[in-house]
């Protein structure tokens, strides 16, 4: 997770008393909630009956969801990015279509690990990265969600997860080496594709793009989680100051 910054005084990090940490896991929640409300007041306008929405994955989609339901009758479907993505959606009367069923997606809301001041993220800590990124790219615009303690001057702290063909697993740990980074399998963890995740930690994503590009080219990786390419075209990051908004760069 990445250190507050900017006009953020969010402080999860240096307190530990287990009172305090209560009332932040509290107040980190409310901002997860404020951020969802804030995409909410965001797309609400622009749905009609034949909208669909693409919805992500996470504690902060999760409240997305929650105040999605409010407006349901609004839009026609949502595509989900996992299988926990739409039990959720289903169990609040959304209905949930298959990517391949439905004809365009008007947005896509999600959350994000890390957030730059480009709008690029890294995403997957929930380990749904690559149906996550197939959704954003069916859909017309990303809408990205997050307490403010995402933003990030540079990815790279939080460890980059990249998705793996099981038998693939050593060959590519081996590539992200060579690379710079040191993987950690994230064992006992299937993802809704039947693949593995590999966390590589200590990268300093200098140039997104190209790290995104480099590491979707080692044979055996289905998918990493720097959305570079599928960057947000929107941000709505709720901190103690309010909801602030970062546009990516045209
Ligand atoms: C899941 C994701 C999530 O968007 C990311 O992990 C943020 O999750 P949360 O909202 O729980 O902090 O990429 O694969």
């Amino acid at each position: 997770m990445g250190e507050p910054n900017g006009p953020f005084t969010y402080s999860a990090n240096t307190i530990h008393s287990p009172t305090t940490r209560r009332f932040i896991n509290h107040s980190q929640d409310e901002l997860k909630r404020q951020a969802a409300q804030a995409a909410i007041s965001y797309i609400g306008p622009k749905l009609n009956s034949k909208s669909i929405v693409g919805v992500g994955t996470g504690s902060t989609a999760n409240c997305f969801i929650d105040e999605l339901a409010n407006i349901k009758h609004t839009f026609d479907a949502a595509v989900a990015s996992s299988e926990e993505t739409a039990r959720r959606l289903s169990a609040h009367g959304v209905p949930v279509l298959d990517l391949n069923a439905a004809p365009a997606l008007d947005v896509y809301v999600d959350g994000a690990d890390e957030i730059d001041h480009n709008c690029n993220m890294i995403k997957g800590g929930g380990a749904a990265l690559t149906r996550e990124k197939i959704v954003a790219a069916a859909a017309d615009e990303f809408v990205c969600i997050a307490d403010a303690s995402k933003l990030v001057a540079r990815l790279g702290t939080f460890p980059l997860p990249v998705e793996v063909i099981p038998m693939a697993r050593s060959l590519v740990a081996r590539a992200l080496v060579a690379m710079g980074g040191h993987p950690i399998w994230r064992e006992g963890v299937i993802t809704d594709n039947g693949n593995i995740i590999l966390d590589v930690h200590g990268f300093d994503i200098a140039a997104p793009l190209e790290l995104e590009r480099r590491i979707n080219n080692v044979a055996g990786v289905i998918c990493n989680g720097i959305f570079a390419q599928q960057a947000a075209n929107v941000a709505f990051l709720a901190g103690a100051n309010g909801i602030s908004t970062l546009d990516a760069k045209p």
